[in-house]
Parts: structure tokens; C-alpha cells; sequence
């Protein structure tokens, strides 16, 4: 996602990160940074931009063939050829940190505890390609409760099994491992987040994060942390993986924003999977009108 270009952008799209990383040394001697910053762009609730838009759903085949999931490899085709070595039986997650009830569930009490509901999501991946998924599962809010956040608790911080004789692509060193990914507590409270179980109906495949993993549309794909172990509920904003490699190019927040560039290529159009043509992205990848209050008043181009 980041060492490579991203393929469905062309390279007479995007900016090689050398380039790019030596560029943003000259614009930050020059001044010129600021300048390039001054244009605001600010949370204000929406109107339903494209939600009539034909949303039909990405068949299986592509859903379960073309993923990103670098503990198993960095090509698209990676997982779901090497990603039978994940066992998602037996698994256990452990809630943690700032919460009244700590509690390491079993997924089976979880499964039988918080039956799965259909969702069809958008998934709008940084890369700017994106699909259409039916996926199974129950809001990470109901879970959360359950383990009764302090006052303290500001963030929660996922974190992904972090077995290499499981995932062989944890044996290189092309991400710091394990994976970890953070929401704020409302974000994670907020009911379109979802911990995700099933995919089409049935448990979800091992190369799209079985057992469980997270689903937060409005967000980049990046944010939806995959075969998870741990969450933690914490003080301060925890540190996801991909800030940590290039804290330039990925946020803390990674909402869906077609006005926020990347820094090496733009945002304001994605290929859906299986369409020859691109469309346009939606702010919020489409779920303003039940996000955007979240980030009133914050100006996104600065928590991008
Ligand atoms: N979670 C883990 N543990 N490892 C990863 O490499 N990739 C992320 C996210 N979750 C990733 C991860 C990225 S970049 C995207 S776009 C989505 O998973 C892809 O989900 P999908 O393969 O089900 O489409």
C-alpha cells in the first residue's frame, strides 16, 4: 500500500515517495509549505452527497481475491493464497486498559453473545480503488459497554495476532509488527462501527481477517484492523501502524475526504472493483450525514 504504487493508479499519476520525501524538504525550507496548507477544509454536517448512487455489491470472488493484508504478503493475490496458515480456531480477545471489566472472550462466546446483522458497506481502500460489502456483524459500541470504559478512557487501540508461524509475511520487516490501528472512544462508539464476523452470510475468510476484525466505512480500509487480539482502551491517542511508517502520508483520523490528497497521488476519484471507469469519492466516503458531527469544527486537512 505505501512501498509500492498503489496499481490502480497510473505512474504518471503519483509521485515516487523519494521525490516526494526530498520535495517536502525543499517546501519546507522554502516556506512554500504554508501556502499549500492555508485552504481549510472544515467538518460541517452534510447533505446526502451520491447516496442514491448504484451501490451494488463486489461479488465474492473479488472480495475474497483481492486484499490487502501484508501479514501474508504485499501483492493483492498474497492472501488469499498464503493466508491459510491463520487458524482462527481456537482464538481469544482480550478487552483491556481503561475499562471497569477487562475480560479475554473466547469468539465463540462472542459469536453466540452478538449474532452477526447483514451490513453493506462501502469500502473506500487509501489506494483509491473501492467495493461494495455485504459484511456480517454487530456494533463495536455494544461490545465496548460490555467492559464498562473509566472516565479515563479516551481511545481504543486494536491490535492484531502477532504469530509469524501463522503469518509468514511477519517474518520480514516491510511493516513494524503487529499491526495496530486506534479509534476515538466516540468513533468506536459510534453505530456504523462494526466488528465484523461474516462475509456474504458465512465466517469470514482468513485473508479478509478471520475471526474477527473491524468495519469503519467512512474511513480509509486501512483503519479496519483484521484478525484482532487485542483492544485497549487508553488515555492517549495510540500510534497505528501506518502513521508510524509515513506519518506524512497516513493520519490518525484517515477519514474518507476526496479534497485531502494524498501526498503522492490524488483522492478525489476511486475505481470500484469490477468498473472500468472511476467515479467520484464522497466525503466520508458517503456517511456524512450520520458522521460528520463527530468532527465538527476540526479542520480535516490538519487532522487528516
Ligand atoms: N489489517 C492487518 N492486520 N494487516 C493489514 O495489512 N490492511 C488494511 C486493512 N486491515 C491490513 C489490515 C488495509 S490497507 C485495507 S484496505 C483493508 O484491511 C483491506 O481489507 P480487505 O482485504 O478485506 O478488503
Amino acid at each position: 500500500m505505501l512501498i509500492k504504487r498503489p496499481p490502480d493508479i497510473r505512474s504518471s499519476e503519483i509521485t515516487d515517495q523519494s521525490l516526494y520525501l526530498n520535495r517536502r524538504a525543499f517546501i519546507r525550507t522554502t516556506g512554500a509549505a504554508v501556502a499549500a496548507v492555508t485552504a481549510e477544509v472544515v467538518a460541517r454536517p452534510l447533505m446526502a452527497a451520491g447516496q442514491g448512487l448504484d451501490d451494488k455489491p463486489t461479488p465474492y470472488q473479488d472480495v475474497t481475491t483481492y486484499n490487502n493484508f501484508y501479514e501474508f504478503g504485499t501483492d493483492k493475490s498474497d492472501p488469499a493464497k498464503h493466508a491459510h496458515t491463520l487458524k482462527p480456531r481456537p482464538w481469544t480477545l482480550r478487552v483491556e486498559g481503561e475499562v471497569l471489566k477487562p475480560k479475554t472472550w473466547d469468539i465463540d462466546e462472542i459469536v453466540t453473545k452478538f449474532p452477526a446483522e447483514e451490513r453493506v458497506y462501502r469500502h473506500r481502500c487509501v489506494e483509491a480503488w473501492s467495493m461494495v460489502i455485504p459484511w456480517g456483524g454487530f456494533e463495536l459500541g455494544k461490545f465496548l459497554k460490555q467492559a464498562e470504559p473509566t472516565s479515563f478512557a479516551k481511545y481504543v487501540e486494536f491490535t492484531t495476532l502477532h504469530d509469524p508461524k501463522q503469518m509468514p509475511g511477519q517474518r520480514s520487516g516491510v511493516l513494524p509488527w503487529p499491526y495496530v490501528e486506534g479509534l476515538r472512544l466516540d468513533e468506536a462508539m459510534h453505530p456504523l462501527a462494526i466488528l465484523v464476523t461474516q462475509l456474504y452470510g458465512r465466517p469470514v475468510p482468513n485473508q479478509n481477517g478471520a475471526p474477527i476484525r473491524l468495519a469503519v466505512p467512512w474511513k480509509y480500509g486501512f483503519k479496519s484492523v483484521k484478525s484482532i487480539v487485542r483492544m485497549r482502551l487508553v488515555r492517549e491517542e495510540p500510534n497505528n501502524t501506518w502513521q508510524v511508517v509515513a506519518p506524512h502520508e497516513y493520519g490518525f483520523y484517515a477519514n474518507v475526504n476526496p479534497a485531502v490528497d494524498h501526498p503522492r497521488w490524488s483522492q478525489k476519484r476511486e475505481r470500484r472493483i469490477g468498473e472500468l471507469f472511476k467515479r467520484p469519492t464522497l466525503l466520508f466516503n458517503g456517511y456524512g450525514e450520520q458522521v460528520a458531527s463527530l468532527y465538527a469544527g476540526m479542520d480535516l486537512r490538519k487532522y487528516f
